[in-house]
């Protein structure tokens, strides 16, 4: 029997960070995967670029049904030290967009950075292997393993969340959280396109790959909207692009999203044009928006495109610009898990110490990364928060 400090299982983003530095603080650690690649998730990430954090990270960046249960975690790991741990592996790295951070190169070197960080704790990688069975022994583990049992004082469950299933996504650290008693919020799928049913989507889908900054926002009364203002992509089945995404998190399903694809102020801006400009109407309008949506709105809402602008009624301006700046729309669904980047729900808080990681109710297990219940927003959160909790986690072992 192979006997360890901790076995961490999962070699994603949280479980190649806590496995380096539980190893560099002298523990013998074991990293298990089953898959036969390394850090998929991480590869595909960004692009192939990695957005691996964001300069301004706080708790209200994340989704979880305990929003302080991050902070601690957050506070004593900041962007500034994965930015520093990046630029001492020699890493350039550029901002996008939003404080959102990315390699110059290639997410590959993310991946062998943790790698190398695995390396100097003398950690031991065990690359495929599965793990078909958890026991708690004496004041520690055993596993089973496909490569012979195992003992360790302490498990670190880091399998990730439930998106892109093809690269090796699983649900076993959330049957592991219920199989030793611990609660589990019910996983869907977030930072996700939305769709629609596709009769009501077929005058919108010939408007697929036009993109433009929109207003989006979700839920109902002041307290519980949620808002963000960022790019909507126009899809053959619906809505996709930064905005959609960040709002899809909050979305819940059978409710409505509302859309801003032009401000109210525009009415004022087509009244005063009446008096300046014998342009028509689709041209006109076509001056504020992307042309292809000026006309497809137009012709939604029963409007002359080739009206001149004096002819306009300022009921049909009124009803145009108001159409435009509130456009709500329920969606009967998402892209699912082929198409999330990331899983909201997982493993309940509540059954978690926010210090260590560790279980309240099986001392020695810890639950690090997408695998419990904090979703990030896009924009490097998601790996901010693996390193965050995996740091956390591997300072309490
Ligand atoms: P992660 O998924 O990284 O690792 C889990 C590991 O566990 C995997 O290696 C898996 O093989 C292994 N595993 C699963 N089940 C197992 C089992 N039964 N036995 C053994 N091993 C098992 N975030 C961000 O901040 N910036 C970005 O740019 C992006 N981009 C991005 C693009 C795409 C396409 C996706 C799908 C996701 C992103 N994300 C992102 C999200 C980010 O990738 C994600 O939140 C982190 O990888 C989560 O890190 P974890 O270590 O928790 O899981």
């Amino acid at each position: 029997m192979h006997s360890f400090d901790v076995v961490v299982v999962g070699a994603g983003a949280a479980g190649l960070f806590c496995a380096g530095i539980a190893g560099q603080r002298g523990l013998k650690v074991l990293l298990i995967d089953h898959a036969d690649k390394l850090a998929e998730k991480i590869r595909i990430s960004g692009g192939g670029r990695c957005n691996f954090t964001n300069r301004e990270v706080t708790p209200a960046n994340f989704i979880s049904g305990n929003p302080h249960y991050c902070r601690s975690a957050l506070a004593r790991y900041m962007p500034a030290h994965f930015i520093e741990l990046v630029q001492r592996h020699g890493i350039a790295f550029h901002e996008k967009h939003r404080g959102q951070l990315f390699c110059d190169d290639s997410a590959e070197q993310i991946i062998r950075m943790l790698l190398a960080e695995c390396g100097a704790g003398g950690v031991e990688r065990w690359q495929p292997c599965s793990v078909a069975a958890v026991r708690q022994a004496g004041s520690g583990f055993e596993l089973d393993t496909s490569r012979g049992p195992v003992q360790a004082a302490r498990v670190v469950v880091a399998t990730g969340g439930l998106p892109v299933p093809k690269i090796g996504a699983t649900d076993w650290g959330l049957r592991l959280a219920q199989q030793f008693g611990h609660r589990v919020v019910a996983p869907r799928p977030a930072l996700v396109p939305l769709t629609f049913d596709p009769q009501a989507w077929a005058p919108f889908a010939a408007l697929a790959g036009l993109s433009l900054e929109v207003a989006i926002e979700t839920g109902e009364g002041k307290k519980n909207t949620t808002r963000f203002v960022e790019d909507l992509l126009f899809t053959h089945r619906g809505l996709s692009g930064p905005g959609v995404l960040q709002i899809s998190s909050y979305w819940q399903p059978g409710t409505e999203i509302r859309v801003a694809l032009a401000h109210a102020n525009l009415a004022d801006t087509l009244r005063q044009a009446k008096g300046r400009t014998q342009r028509q109407l689709g041209n006109e309008l076509a001056l504020h928006l992307p042309e292809r949506l000026a006309q497809t709105w137009l012709a939604l809402q029963d409007l002359p495109a080739s009206k001149p602008m004096p002819d306009v009624r300022d009921k049909d301006i009124a009803k145009l610009v108001d159409s435009l700046a509130r456009w709500a729309l329920v969606p009967t669904g998402t892209e699912g898990w082929r198409k999330a980047e990331v899983m909201a729900g997982g493993v309940d808080t509540r059954d978690l110490d926010s210090q260590s990681m560790g279980s309240k109710l099986v001392p020695g297990l810890h639950f690090i990364g997408e695998v419990v219940d904090v979703t990030g927003w896009l924009g490097g959160y998601n790996f901010h928060w693996a390193w965050a909790s995996a740091a956390a986690c591997a300072q309490g072992l």
